[in-house]
């Protein structure tokens, strides 16, 4: 079958990378992709919020699959614009319509959900600027930090954790008075949970779901969790944490929760479900909702999936999950992404990149694989910088479930040996991916 991937990052990378071991994968393409992709696809230039492009693109490639990467072609209604036109409405379509995608797209929207279907969140309350002052009586009312989220899609910087009352009372009123644009409009409020975060990657058919490989990812610019939040600076697989009674109160508490309630709103689901989770004391709660896989941690998970994805993804987008099985590899993967000096702030771009034939050639050797997030070539057809997040560097070790930390070590070493060997000017890179890890199992 011919399928079409949408999107341009890491994540767009690994999953390509996994649909092309799949025998039922003739041909590839991925829009508009990046040299990384390129090097086992073929690239079509245009946005993923065109619809009209990927309607030329599906027709002219003879498209049975369509995978949507990003969340934002989700959340202005590209699977609504599939269903609504006769030539596309038989294209298989892995990613949810947009009242499915609202679940990332309002975070009002997800936290009433989450409440209404009794799906453990942190307690919040959401206000608009005619409701000021009992946003600051809500903000008296709870203890610091004082975490506050714009409502919409703010390119990943719309939520402010503060310390300060009055700092929380002030950023209120940026936010409502246009910060982040029309997302910031409402501002959801809540309770700061402490705990560790975990990952859990979700893919839905509406009715029956398979779990892929849990992920953690690190936020922060600096190691040891330090400086301005990131895209993802890298991540890791398994989580140490995550044992099959936590899983099982993930999926009893939430996963199953999230399907029932999806189904009662009269919601077909069919995609990822991505929940980013914060372990209080051995309890689930969830921080987000996002309708799409993490970026870096696909690019972990990926590895760690040993059975057929595509075949996955078509049974997903069929309503047929319930004959697929998934088969999770007993090894971990690590995850390092090298970024432009300056990111994620203002970085350069066009920079020339050398190093290691990984960057080049398919020739992924068997341990370390390097995905390409913000790659492109240049006029001369030189490999450049095109982003923040430039490479996921990952490295597969074999996990032995009870404390094999020299197996993360030697991951680690596997991966930073690449990341030394890809250059270019201001590369930026966390030195401390997995340590965390090492030093839980240790503790514990
Ligand atoms: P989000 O964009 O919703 O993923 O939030 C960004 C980050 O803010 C999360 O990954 C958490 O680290 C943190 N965060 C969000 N909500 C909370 C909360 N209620 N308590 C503690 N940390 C939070
Ligand atoms: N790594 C977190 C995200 O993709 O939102």
């Amino acid at each position: 079958m011919n399928v079409l991937v949408l999107g341009s990052g890491g994540r767009e990378h690994a999953i390509a990378w996994k649909i092309k071991q799949s025998p039922l994968c003739t041909n590839l393409f991925v829009m508009p992709g990046n040299p990384g992709c390129a090097q086992i696809a073929t690239l079509i230039s245009g946005s993923p919020k065109d619809f009209n492009a990927v309607k030329e693109a599906t027709l002219k490639n003879h498209i049975d699959l369509v995978v949507v990467g990003p969340e934002e072609p989700l959340v202005v209604g590209l699977r609504d614009f599939f269903e609504a036109d006769d030539a596309l409405k038989n294209v298989l379509f892995v990613g949810p319509k947009k009242a499915g995608a609202r679940l990332e797209g309002s975070k009002e929207f997800a936290k009433e959900f989450m409440q209404k279907y009794s799906i453990p969140t942190a307690a919040f309350k959401s206000f608009c600027s005619e409701t000021i002052a009992e946003a600051d009586k809500f903000l008296e009312t709870l203890k610091a930090p004082y975490v506050l989220k714009a409502d919409g899609l703010a390119a990943g910087k719309g939520v402010v954790i503060l310390n300060e009352l009055e700092a929380a009372k002030e950023e209120l009123r940026s936010m409502l008075s246009g910060k982040f644009g029309s997302a910031s409009s409402r501002v959801v409020i809540e309770q700061f949970l402490s705990g560790i975060e975990v990952s859990v990657f979700v893919l839905t058919d509406g009715k029956d779901y398979l779990v892929l490989p849990e992920a953690k990812d690190y936020k922060r610019i600096g190691d040891g969790d330090k400086g301005l939040n990131t895209g993802g600076m890298g991540a890791v697989s398994p989580v140490p944490f995550v044992t099959e009674e936590f899983m099982g109160k993930v999926k009893s508490r939430i996963i199953e929760p999230t399907i029932k309630g999806l189904q009662s709103e009269g919601i077909d689901y069919k995609g990822f479900i991505f929940l980013g989770l914060m372990n209080c004391g051995g309890d689930p709660y969830v921080i987000e909702y996002n309708v799409r896989m993490g970026d870096p941690e696909t690019e972990a998970v990926m590895t760690r999936i040993d059975s057929d994805l595509l075949s996955h993804l078509v049974a997903c987008a069929k309503g047929e999950l319930r004959n697929e099985t998934i088969k999770i590899a007993e090894e971990n993967a690590l995850t390092v992404v090298c970024v432009s000096g300056g990111y994620p702030e203002s970085y350069p771009k066009g920079l020339k990149i050398t190093g290691t034939i990984l960057l080049r050639e398919n020739t992924y050797s068997g341990r370390v694989k390097v995905f390409h997030s913000g790659t492109a070539m240049n006029e001369s057809g030189e490999l450049v910088t095109a982003g923040g997040r430039v490479f996921a560097v990952t490295a597969n070790g074999s996990y032995l479930s009870e404390g094999d930390i020299q197996k993360i070590e030697e991951g680690r070493a596997s991966a930073y040996d690449i990341v030394d060997k890809i250059i270019f000017e201001g590369k930026n890179f966390r030195k401390d991916i997995g340590l965390d890890i090492i030093r839980y199992i240790k503790e514990s």
